[in-house]
């Protein structure tokens, strides 16, 4: 069943436009991003109760620019245009836009000229706001009003005669916009009559329901990691299909201490899932001898993988589709208008899999955000220790070890990152911190254990905060804490006498160091 209170945004190329569908739907409304070329028609059929064109690159004063179709302004549907989406529409309506004589960008303030609905229990004025952009309206459409101003943009805000076509020069899905959600809310709810419908419960109810219709009586496979996206695709798809889903968990010798144990307990143990763990550790390190090209290990670990699911999946009979856990986002790269290029890893993409093996995608997640999906795990009663994971390399402890992967140097990885995250556990960092984990150093220095001069290995300790692993931070840990896992390592982990802790911000350093 569709779900009627639908936003619509038209992608004009800006870096936020995600970021406005994830307020959106924190306010609990439906949305999808689609980019600024879409058809007429489709806009229509899609049944938007609102439009949000995105900020963008582009400047509507340049020739071959990006436009809103001007029978969108007819439809009587409320548009809200951020930025590049406010010059557009004012192009479009006959109105004048120029270049700034220099760029705005960052903080401002602005001043509303009228109560307009889309201000409401808005209090503290002036507000701040978010301003970037290098054009201005400078004259307005017909029948357009000015409803707020700022000391660099005369025309901060602006509305038509009816109030529900409304431009705005600044960004109010960034956190900077202080009132920004509220402005949203507004849109949603008082403008565009909106019902904030779009719960996980309500999402879990509808997926279970159109993936059975989908499934019938066929069997589903599905590659299980131990991370977020599978393990809350696992766990619904189940609740949808039960026995006709498989599991299959590749152990592929570089996993964190006790990995597959884990996987093995949550899956089959609590859930009664169709679970199949193959323990293919000695293949994978046998095809690892010698390698220490970063992105060799990533290569030969990707298509032994996917090697061995096949070689799996073909014992199973009637299997017609493959459940993934695939993401809002990765759909969104493929069809965002001139966004960040879309970067597929190479391990995520079993993509050549499906068509080879004649089965379809069953991809319950490609409307969801990460954290939604946390939810619905949360509601599907996951553990915590899964629902609340930190990201993991699909190559693993592969591009932890510098150098050479044998099996003395992964245990002495893995032994140094489980004393780390037991600690980091233990002191309420683990959720604080995007990741945390032990690198092991292709370097031996020199130490002192008793009377004796030693020569072992390096550790190198690293744990990050990011929002999305685009930028990151080095995590400002206290002392005491790294004073622990440092102490413990070195006494614990025969073969490390040093640990370092890694202060590099992303960029210009990277989270992983391969
Ligand atoms: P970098 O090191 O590029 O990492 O800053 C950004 C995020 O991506 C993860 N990462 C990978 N994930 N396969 C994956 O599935 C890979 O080959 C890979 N390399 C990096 C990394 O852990 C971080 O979260």
């Amino acid at each position: 069943m569709m779900d009627p209170n639908r936003i619509l945004i038209l992608d004009f190329g800006s870096q936020y436009t995600q970021l406005i569908a994830r307020r959106v739907r924190e306010a609990k409304v439906y949305c999808e991003i689609a980019p600024c070329t879409l058809p007429f028609e489709k806009i229509r059929s899609f049944g938007p109760k609102g439009i949000i064109l995105s900020g963008g690159p582009a400047s509507v004063t340049e020739k071959g620019s990006p436009s809103v179709d001007p029978k969108v302004l007819k439809m009587g549907v409320p548009i809200l245009g951020i930025c590049y989406g406010m010059q557009t529409i004012a192009k479009v309506a006959g109105g004048r836009v120029e270049k700034a004589s220099r760029r705005e960008y960052g903080r401002a303030t602005i001043q509303a000229e009228e109560s307009h609905m889309l201000f409401s229990n808005v209090r503290d004025w002036p507000m701040p706001v978010w301003m970037s952009h290098g054009d201005h309206v400078v004259e307005l459409p017909k029948g357009f009003r000015i409803i707020a101003k700022s000391a660099n943009a005369p025309i901060a805000a602006m509305a038509d005669e009816s109030g529900t076509i409304i431009g705005l020069q600044f960004h109010p899905e960034v956190t900077h916009t202080l009132e920004g959600m509220k402005l949203i809310e507004n849109f949603l709810f008082q403008i565009c009559k909106c019902e904030p419908t779009w719960t996980m419960a309500s999402f879990i109810e509808h997926s279970i329901q159109k993936i059975r219709r989908d499934v019938g009586d066929a069997r589903v496979i599905l590659g299980l990691s131990g991370g977020v996206d599978s393990s809350v695709a696992a766990v619904l798809i189940y609740k949808a299909v039960g026995k006709k889903l498989t599991c299959i968990f590749v152990d592929n010798g570089v996993l964190r201490k006790g990995e597959p144990q884990k996987v093995a307990r949550v899956f089959r143990d609590s859930f009664h899932i169709d679970l199949k763990v193959v323990d293919a550790g000695e293949r994978f390190l046998k095809k690892l001898k010698g390698v220490g090209d970063p992105e060799k290990k990533r290569k030969i670990i990707g298509n032994e993988f996917i090697k061995i699911f096949e070689e799996e999946a073909k014992k199973i009979r009637g299997v017609k589709f493959l459940g993934q856990g695939t993401l809002y986002p990765d759909v969104i790269e493929s069809v965002s208008f001139k966004g960040p290029s879309a970067v597929i890893k190479s391990h995520h993409n079993v993509g050549g899999l499906p068509a080879k093996m004649g089965l379809k995608l069953l991809e319950p997640f490609r409307e969801l955000f990460k954290d939604e999906v946390r939810e619905v795990g949360r509601e599907l009663k996951l553990p915590d220790e899964i629902v609340e994971r930190q990201p993991f390399p699909g190559p693993g402890l592969a591009v932890r070890i510098l150098g050479d992967v044998t099996k003395e140097r992964l245990e002495v990885l893995r032994n140094s990152d489980d004393i780390m995250m037991q600690e980091i556990k233990k002191a309420g960092w683990y959720t604080k911190v995007w990741q945390s984990f032990c690198v092991l150093l292709p370097v031996k220095t020199v130490g002192v254990m008793g009377d004796e001069r030693t020569y072992e290995n390096v550790i190198a300790f690293r744990a990050v905060t990011s929002t999305d692993g685009m930028t990151a931070d080095w995590a400002p840990l206290p002392y005491d804490l790294l004073a622990i896992i440092s102490n413990r390592i070195i006494n614990e982990v025969k073969g490390v006498n040093r640990v370092v802790y890694d202060i590099s911000s992303k960029p210009p350093a990277t989270i992983e160091w391969e």
